[in-house]
């Protein structure tokens, strides 16, 4: 049997643990390192003048220095459907589902435009370096599948899941509690655990959903472990109001989750903006995560995510861009929003601990972090070339920067696709920029890093 072995030279970054938690010690960094994968799978990291001595002399090494390497970006919380209405002007949540996202969803019951979309949208998280994404398809089986066949012909990690959604919604987006137990059952069979594939169980929101469908949605999960979960949570004050008149019994807006055992570990809501610390408790107890969407929750004026009062309650939380709320597929500019959701509050969020929570903090969100979020030996290749002179004023400001996490906040400050060089999943190359590839050393001066 034959091993493919090859290594990537650059600065390699990676965190074994929340920064909040082991501070500086969060973080794996070689200035000049050594990335080694066996077959898909990382094999070792650590410092170049170690390792290459090592290597067979038959292994071509991808010399990317003077680049960044960290683990591929964990995108928490995106619609594909929404591609195609990314900004979309004017409407808070309720008028924005309504005028804007329920007619661009009605078209995914054409099996061609939904693959057409699919095939986009998988394209588009590699140009940003996310190679892992927990997804909403939309109410249309079919448009599962087609979300599914563009990730399985790139051998993604990719969770995804059908809209449940029973009432409360247009007539042509609406399924039944029976329908959508009978299509999640089937797409379960067909998809989840098929290679790097998982499904996700995906009841739109407590408002579309009635009892007995919120009630088929546990049933799904029983009777498939390890199956996912994901939906929105407390996003809008609107909505939260709809929500306690829907079900006035609740004491909360997650309580009804909790209710109907939806709160439970790989389960995961967006936004939960609009918690009190029960909430939170709760939810961290439960062991399911909140996804931290900073664009989506500005252009949509729901409010600001507490990423403090989250991790004091100790909560998982992942980042999501929720594209197409959110406005960027870059994990880069969601990160520069994420600050600055946490400067309008008055805290703090870390440029290591923003890097953390979109690469390993998503990998425990969604419980993958047996297999991806950083590079333990073992783990998939799944990995992203950062540049930090990817444009002039990238370049310029970066000139001035030594230390790794300054370097890091001017990469999500000014970063955005035109930082991500490569893109790689299971060490097959998915993304190249043009005019960024690997290059000569000779090129590319000396290795400018030191840790943090
Ligand atoms: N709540 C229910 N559906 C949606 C959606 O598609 N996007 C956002 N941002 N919130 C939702
Ligand atoms: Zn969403």
């Amino acid at each position: 049997m034959t091993h493919k072995l090859q290594a990537f030279r650059g600065a390699l970054v990676d965190f074994v643990g929340d920064p909040n938690e082991l501070g500086d010690n969060a973080c794996r960094s070689f200035a000049d390192g050594v990335l080694v994968v066996r077959d898909g799978r990382v094999e070792n990291i650590g410092p170049a003048h170690e390792l290459l001595a090592q290597l067979p002399p038959e292994v071509n090494v991808i010399d990317y220095r003077g680049r960044l390497i960290l683990p591929g970006f964990v995108d928490t919380h995106i619609h594909y459907a929404q591609t195609d209405m990314i900004g979309s002007y004017g409407e808070q949540l309720l008028a924005w589902l309504e005028n804007y996202t329920f007619p661009t969803e009605r078209a995914f019951e054409d099996p061609d435009h939904a693959r057409e979309v699919a095939g986009f949208f998988v394209e588009e998280l590699l140009r940003n370096g996310t190679t892992t994404a927990m997804v909403f398809a939309t109410v249309h089986r079919n448009s599962v599948d087609a979300i599914f066949e563009a990730a399985a012909t790139r051998d993604l990690c990719l969770v995804a899941g059908k809209v449940m959604m029973d009432r409360n919604c247009p007539q042509f987006l609406r399924d039944t509690p029976a329908s959508s137990y009978e299509d999640g059952s089937a797409l379960i069979e067909r998809w989840h655990g098929k290679g790097r594939l998982r499904y996700a169980v995906t009841p739109r929101f407590a408002p579309t959903s009635s009892d007995a469908q919120l009630t088929m949605a546990a049933r799904l999960l029983d009777e498939h472990p390890g199956v996912h979960l994901q939906s929105h949570a407390a996003e809008n004050p609107q909505e939260v109001r709809w929500v306690a008149e829907l079900f006035p019994w609740s004491r909360s807006y997650l309580d009804v989750y909790d209710r109907f055992g939806l709160l439970r570990e790989r389960a995961v809501f967006a936004h939960c903006i609009h918690l009190d610390e029960a909430d939170r408790r709760r939810l961290a107890a439960s062991g399911a995560a909140a996804s931290f969407c900073a664009t989506s929750n500005l252009f949509l004026g729901s409010g600001l995510f507490d990423v403090q009062r989250a991790a004091e309650a100790g909560m998982r939380v992942g980042i999501g861009t929720d594209v197409g709320a959110g406005t960027s597929f870059s994990m880069l500019r969601t990160l520069d929003e994420c600050y600055k959701v946490t400067q309008l509050a008055g805290q703090r969020l870390s440029p290591l601990r923003a890097f953390y929570l979109a690469t390993l903090g998503g990998a425990r969100s969604l419980y993958l972090d047996d297999t991806i979020g950083n590079f333990e030996a073992g783990k998939y290749a799944d990995f992203v070339v950062l540049d930090p002179q990817a444009t002039p004023l990238l370049a310029r400001r970066m000139a001035h920067m030594q230390r790794l996490a300054d370097r890091l906040f001017l990469l999500l400050t000014l970063g955005d696709d035109r930082a991500v060089a490569a893109t790689y999943v299971a060490g097959r190359a998915v993304h190249a920029r043009a005019g960024s590839g690997a290059r000569d050393s000779a090129h590319r001066g000396q290795n400018c890093l030191q840790m943090p």
